[in-house]
């Protein structure tokens, strides 16, 4: 038995394949690398000696999708694939529309059609929207600001309701808070197209010398040092919160939401201290106004992750930016 891992080669599918082999498991990636390449397939085997099964494809093409659950005996899905720039999703919202919620729905139809009825979806904290107060929790009521947090609304419904009407279904959501950080070999890591849109790439960027300066979106919020808040999480433990989730999916019944954070928060500014720190490059940044969607303070209640995938966050700060670091410093210009 196989697990599909659609998006696999992207950041957060590739450290979850890492992991999985690291548990002896078998894995299918479908991708169709409109933001990844194949060099993270040649990493992954550098990092584990073992490739991972690749085919290239959309996951709305349900002929190619079909074949996939034809040729694998696949028992589960993982499903990252997906595109995920806000900003980008207000310019070209159908983009977005059509391939996070109509190519999920395309998937689970064929997932439906070969009785695959086991999901781990990759949804966000942006579902909490503007309204509620940290520390998060997912009892909370949800909405959404933009076009990229509407599609991982509506996908929750959408499996909400798959799952109402089966009880075969299990799926379990997980709303990751802010994924940063890479493999501790620096071999894998984020590597976004064009100037990055998230705080640590930019950072990181500027540390290497790619990017001049930060701009920091406002110093008027009510937080510690007036600058934005969030709760960042290291990509490897995000990883095996997966291979925990699936391994719970036996155990749940319908769909449950499970927040991936690690409970703290951590300041623009205690980042930028930190990575100077850890780098010891100069981040030269400039106080810019606020920018539009953005809120003060975002970290999430972990506690359901820990009581229902016996998960915790074992990595800190210093972890999570020594090893964007690492990643960064021996591939200053990603995978290229
Ligand atoms: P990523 O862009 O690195 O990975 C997504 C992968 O999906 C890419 O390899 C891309 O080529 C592939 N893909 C996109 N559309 C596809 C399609 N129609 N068919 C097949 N493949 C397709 O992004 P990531 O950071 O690894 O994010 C993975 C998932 O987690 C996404 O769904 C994203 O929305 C979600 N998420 C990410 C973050 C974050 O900060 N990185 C936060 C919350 C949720
Ligand atoms: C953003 C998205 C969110 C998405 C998440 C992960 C917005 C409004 N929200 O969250 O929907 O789920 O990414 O992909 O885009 N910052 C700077 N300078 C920068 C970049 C960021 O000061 O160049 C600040 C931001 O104001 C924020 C913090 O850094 O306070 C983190 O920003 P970012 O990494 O973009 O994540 P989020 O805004 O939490």
């Amino acid at each position: 038995m196989s697990l599909l891992i659609t998006g696999g080669t992207g950041y957060i599918g590739s450290h979850t394949v890492v992991e999985l082999f690291n548990d002896n498991q078998d894995v299918v990636i479908v991708d169709n690398l409109v933001n990844s390449s194949t060099n993270s397939l040649d990493r992954i085997e550098q990092i584990t000696g073992k490739r991972p099964t690749f085919i290239e494809a959309d996951i709305c093409d349900k002929a190619a999708m079909r074949k996939v659950f034809t040729e694998h005996d696949i028992s589960a899905v993982i499903h990252f694939a997906g595109l995920k720039a806000v900003g980008e999703s207000t310019q070209i919202p159908l983009s977005y529309y059509h391939n996070n919620v109509a190519g999920t729905v395309a998937l689970l139809e064929v997932m439906t059609e070969f009785n695959v009825k086991n999901m781990v979806f990759s949804s966000s904290a942006t579902v909490y929207g503007e309204s509620n107060v940290s520390p998060l929790v997912e009892t909370m009521p949800t909405s959404a600001t933009n076009p990229y947090g509407q599609t991982k609304l509506m996908v929750e419904h959408i499996l909400f309701d798959l799952a109402k009407s089966d009880p075969q279904w299990s799926i379990i959501l997980l709303r990751y808070f802010n994924p940063i950080g890479a493999h501790s070999s620096g071999l894998i890591g984020e590597n976004p197209n064009g100037i990055p849109n998230n705080l640590l790439p930019f950072v990181s960027q500027v540390a290497v010398g790619r990017l001049a300066q930060l701009q920091v979106y406002g110093n008027d919020y009510d937080t510690l040092d007036g600058t934005g808040v969030r709760d960042y999480i290291h990509v490897v433990d995000l990883a095996i919160a997966h291979l925990k989730a699936v391994s719970a999916l036996a155990n749940l019944e319908g769909c449950t939401a499970i927040n991936i954070g690690t409970g703290n928060g951590t300041s623009v500014l205690q980042i930028v201290d930190k990575f100077k720190e850890v780098s010891g490059a100069d981040i030269p940044f400039k106080i810019s106004p606020r920018r539009p969607g953005d809120i003060a303070t975002v970290f999430a209640e972990a506690k359901l992750a820990n009581t229902l995938l016996a998960w915790q966050a074992e990595r800190n700060l210093d972890d999570m930016i020594i090893d964007t670091w690492r990643w960064q410093s021996q591939n200053p210009n990603g995978f290229e």
